[in-house]
């Protein structure tokens, strides 16, 4: 009854792991650095061998060229190796994404479905890190609102999703409580930091370039900006009620998050 976490060195996998192996439950992760490749279907087999549930974490992102036949081959290699679930982690308002997410259902083994909203932790784990210690996010963001999600609530609700019979096939939308524009975002950013965080709207190649300068990777810095160019136009300004369907608890503010990782000193 081992569940696999493809991705589980990652951000969302690695919580997800914790709350496994906390509830005594047996977990297994996989990534590069065990031996598994997405580009390599070859490591794929041997990665989901005897395992019966799976966390499908891509990077860098579903909805690039190409991913649907990965998540093809991977619904159907899970249904070979008689795993009984797939929980994937998707994003919302990406179209590419849903081709994806179809062709991953294409091997039969039920899937539950997390799209997504931008996640908190971008701000603390990720490519803002920087920016929100320099007081300064420069962002290619029109005065369009998100509805930031907190990773905890990810995790907590890909753990439901993992563990509770009979597995479901089914989609849910992850949201945080509140529509933020960035601008608003880093003024409440600022307040859990006791200082300002200042926002100003960049260009794109402002933006890569200043991501470079962060020492963010060029693979990485790709579907980054695909995520300011395609999706930040008012498609996803709309709140989701995924967490409280999977966990009865409204999700986690962006205030709330800022102030427990204000306190953690990753911003100092
Ligand atoms: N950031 C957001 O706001 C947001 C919102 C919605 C959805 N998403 C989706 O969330 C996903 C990323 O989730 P995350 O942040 O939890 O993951 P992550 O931290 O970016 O990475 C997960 C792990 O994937 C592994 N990995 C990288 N390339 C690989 C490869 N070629 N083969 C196998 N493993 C590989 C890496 O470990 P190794 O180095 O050991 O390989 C990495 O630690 C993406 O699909 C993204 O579209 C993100």
């Amino acid at each position: 009854m081992t569940t696999l976490i493809l991705g589980g060195a990652g951000r969302s996998g690695s919580r997800i792991i914790d709350r496994l192996v906390t509830a005594g439950l047996p977990v297994r992760s996989a990534s590069r650095r065990t031996g598994f490749d997405w580009d390599d279907r070859s490591t794929w087999e041997v990665s989901l061998r005897g395992a019966s549930a799976a966390y499908v974490c891509f990077t860098p992102d579903l909805a690039f060229p190409g991913v649907p036949e990965k998540m093809k081959a991977l619904g159907e290699l899970a249904a070979k190796e008689g795993l009984e679930r797939l929980v994937l982690l998707s994003g919302r308002g990406e179209e590419g994404a849903r081709m994806s997410e179809e062709a991953l259902r294409k091997g039969g083994v039920p899937t539950t479905v997390l799209r997504c909203s931008w996640f908190q932790q971008n701000f603390s784990e990720h490519f803002l890190t920087g920016p929100v210690r320099r007081g300064h996010l420069r962002l290619p963001a029109p005065d369009v609102p998100e509805a930031f999600v907190d990773l905890e609530d990810v995790a907590d609700a890909a753990v439901v999703a993992l563990t509770r019979t009979p597995p479901e096939d089914a989609t849910y939308e992850l949201s945080g409580p509140e529509l933020l524009t960035f601008a608003q975002a880093a003024a409440i950013l600022g307040n859990a930091c006791g200082r300002p965080v200042t926002f100003e709207a960049v260009d794109v190649a402002t933006f890569v370039d200043d991501l470079a300068a962060d020492d963010v990777p060029t693979a990485e810095a790709e579907p980054l900006a695909y995520l300011f160019t395609d999706i930040l136009d008012g498609r996803n300004a709309s709140l989701a009620d995924g967490v409280e369907q999977l966990l009865g608890r409204p999700p986690t503010s962006l205030a709330s998050y800022a102030r427990r990782t204000a306190d953690s000193g990753v911003w100092s």
